[in-house]
């Protein structure tokens, strides 16, 4: 008879050595060697990414980059390699424009498709390129509408922000009405509620690092891990109704722009590949969902930062009450609520941090040398195909080597001619207004315009009408999946005073 036990310990020693010389020469390698956030504040199998997630967004990252300067790493959940987060301003400028050699985690892709699908958040390489290319046009046009709400008293703003982005998204992307009435509208909001609550829950921190441990289990027969969400549902049926109609050549929403693009690509003789039915469906899906609940957050946290700020309230208001105009160029230029626009941008980014990895080797180089545990100091960081680097958006916001003491705090002065912000060359790189919310390169949040002129409007719309009061609840910002404001472990929740000015 065969016997397996020296088979099966030759195998168990092979595993053991694998790993034994993986460890060895990680620890020997210069990653190894970065500043390592304190270990006994590590749990033993959800390494320091559960304090990350337990606590309010940015509050761990701030610390350890205070104590630890801007490359460190951080323990990961399931004995996975540590994580390299990085706020040295070279670096993320590096890594941000090299988006072809610095990928999205392959990890998170199962989740990707499951919820905003094979559109251009999910697209690499040559694929990415394409699309890019093919849905820029539809961001060269915005529509917005303005909402409000006639009655006194305690409102959650998270009954009526996320509504009025949506019904945003919906005009701006289908030329249709999405609002809270409409039951498409009605659906994808209900079923937002529930995400939010869901993404917040000790289950909802895990699943993605046991799918990024074990991506096979998206393929097991489970209906909550192989069905689409609501909103990918409503927002398809929606679509290839309408893709049946005949398409609209002079509308000017995404959508129409799309299937013109779509159009044009059939019918340019030179045209290698035409945007498909399949794809322009999930790059309208896609601008829904990273386009309302982002902006909401967003909005409605400034809202707050209003309310508990009356002087800055008052002055916007003089200033919107002074315009006297409802035209969208006169809001969008006013210097004080662009001062806001972009204080609020500043302290609320609606993503916590993004990953990515190299496809292949790499010098990623430094502003700040970094000293490693060896003593040798380093001004640029070499990096191996298959290291990722995390780039957490609010520290680079808020660090106060950069941006002064008060970094924390909500002054929309210093954006303003003579305030306190340092010269352009220092702070954050990225499309719009030296905050890095909209990440940066050729992968730049495509919808930045939009985003800015939403918060513009809706915010002008709101202090012009309502008087903001703060209520004295504390509210705390978590990720779930974007920022969003929970107040007394409320998810999705946001309590203000509104009183009715009647002009
Ligand atoms: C305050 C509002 C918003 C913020 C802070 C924001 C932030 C971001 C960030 C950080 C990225 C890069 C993500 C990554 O690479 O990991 C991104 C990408 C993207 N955003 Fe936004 N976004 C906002 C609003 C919008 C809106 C309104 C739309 C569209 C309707 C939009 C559409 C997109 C798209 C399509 C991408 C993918 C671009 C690509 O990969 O080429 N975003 N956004």
């Amino acid at each position: 008879m065969v016997s397996f036990a020296p088979i099966a310990a030759t195998g168990v020693s092979a595993i053991l050595l694998t790993y034994v010389v993986r460890y060895i020469s990680y620890e020997l390698s210069m990653r190894g060697k970065l500043p390592i956030a304190p270990k006994r504040e590590a749990s033993w199998w959800l390494g320091h990414d559960y304090l990350v997630a337990k606590n309010e967004v940015g509050v761990e990252y701030g610390r350890w980059t205070r104590m630890l300067g801007p490359v460190f790493r951080i323990r990961s959940a399931l004995w996975q390699d540590d994580k390299v987060i990085i706020s040295d301003h070279a670096a993320v400028k590096h890594i941000f424009d090299q988006a072809y050699t610095y990928i999205k985690s392959p990890a998170f892709q199962p989740i990707v498709v499951k919820v905003i699908g094979r559109g251009i958040v999910w697209a690499e390489g040559s694929e990415h390129k394409f699309q890019r290319t093919l849905v820029s046009p539809a961001f060269s046009i915005s529509a917005v509408k303005k909402d409000g709400s006639p009655y006194g008293g305690v409102f959650n703003m998270c009954d009526y922000i996320p509504a009025a982005t949506l019904d945003i998204i919906g005009t701006v992307g289908f030329g249709r009405d999405f609002g809270p009435e409409s039951p498409e509208g009605k659906a994808i909001l209900d079923a937002w509620h529930t995400d939010v609550t869901l993404f917040s829950s000790f289950a909802g921190f895990l699943a993605p690092i046991v799918i990024g441990v074990a991506p096979w289990i998206t393929k097991l027969p489970i209906k909550a891990l192989t069905e689409d969400s609501t909103a990918k549902k409503v927002i398809h049926q929606v679509g290839r109704k309408m893709l049946r109609e005949a398409p609209n050549l002079d509308g000017t929403d995404m959508f129409s722009i799309l299937v013109r693009e779509s159009w044009q690509g059939k019918l340019r003789p030179d045209a290698e590949r035409r945007l498909d039915d399949a794809t322009l469906l999930d790059n309208i899906l896609c601008f829904f969902m990273v386009g309302f609940e982002t902006t909401s957050g967003t909005i409605q946290l400034i809202l707050h930062d209003l309310a508990q700020h009356t002087e800055v309230q008052n002055k916007l208001r003089q200033e919107i009450l002074a315009a006297d105009s409802s035209d969208i160029g006169v809001i969008e230029s006013l210097p004080y609520l662009d001062a806001i626009t972009r204080e609020g941008l500043r302290l609320h980014p609606s993503a916590r941090d993004t990953h990515r990895i190299a496809i292949h080797d790499d010098v990623i180089p430094l502003k700040s040398p970094v000293t490693l545990s060896s003593g040798e100091t380093v001004t640029s960081l070499p990096v191996k195909a298959g290291e990722g680097f995390i780039i957490p958006f609010l520290v680079l916001n808020t660090d106060p080597s950069v941006w002064g003491p008060d970094a924390n705090a909500f002054i929309p002065e210093r954006w303003l001619e003579g305030g306190s912000n340092p010269p352009a060359d220092k702070l954050p790189h990225g499309p719009w207004g030296n905050v890095s919310n909209f990440a940066d390169g050729p992968r730049h949040c495509i919808g930045w315009r939009l985003a800015v002129q939403e918060i513009k409007l809706i915010t002008a719309a709101i202090v012009k009408n309502f008087e903001l009061k703060d209520t004295g609840a504390t509210v705390k910002k978590f990720i779930s999946p974007t920022v969003q404001p929970f107040t007394d472990g409320k998810a999705a929740h946001l309590p203000l005073g509104i009183v009715p000015i009647y002009h």
